[in-house]
């Protein structure tokens, strides 16, 4: 991919995030992943098998389409938040000059990114891609900038249900991980996501 594409990637989604205003799909979260990615490939030493530009693109794009809120009830977004990745992505993709092949990539790590926390909808038996940005999307969810999105505008009954939630999320992360290793190797080699809440 080229540098002017992933740039191009980058300021669309940035404006598709800025104009839905939801604050648990912002551009800070599609960064925040796309240094997970970064930390996870690393961490892994599959930087000879995965293209970092088109994980960066994917991290980028990844909640486009729930962020259009395409069906107007959060509720119905998230639910069929694969299948309409599946239906809006490749119209969203044909923008870009990309090859068919890294459409491909693209179009289907989003369509299986969904569903780790909290239904353990994992994507063990996946193509890398798929397994590294929800993995990367996983750890940004347990991280405190983005509970804090959860909380936006909630009354306390809420706050406190999201803490205890939270709470059994963050001790229980390994088992919604497509690589639960990487938690101890990212401390091992001191690449700590920053974010992770060990409690
Ligand atoms: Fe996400």
């Amino acid at each position: 991919m080229k540098t002017k594409v992933l740039f191009q990637i980058k300021k669309f989604a940035k404006s598709e995030y800025e104009q839905s205003g939801d604050s648990q799909h912002d551009f800070g979260h599609a960064e925040r992943v796309a240094n997970n990615c970064e930390l996870i490939v690393r961490a892994l030493k599959l930087d000879n098998k995965v293209n970092g530009r088109l994980l960066t693109a994917a991290s980028y794009l990844h909640d486009v389409v729930s962020a259009r809120k395409i069906m107007k009830n959060y509720l119905l977004n998230h639910i069929f938040e694969k299948n309409l990745n599946r239906k809006f992505l490749s119209k969203i993709l044909d923008n870009f000059d990309l090859t068919s092949a890294e459409k491909q990539v693209l179009k289907n790590s989003i369509v299986n990114h969904p569903y780790s926390i909290p239904y353990r909808i994992s994507n063990k038996h996946n193509d890398l891609y798929s397994k590294i940005l929800q993995d990367a999307d996983s750890l940004d969810y347990v991280s405190p900038i983005r509970e804090k999105s959860f909380l936006y505008k909630s009354g306390r009954l809420m706050q406190k249900l999201t803490t205890v939630y939270m709470t059994y999320i963050r001790k229980n992360l390994k088992s919604y991980l497509n690589f639960p290793e990487i938690l101890s190797k990212l401390e091992l080699d001191g690449l700590t996501a920053g974010h992770v809440n060990k409690t």
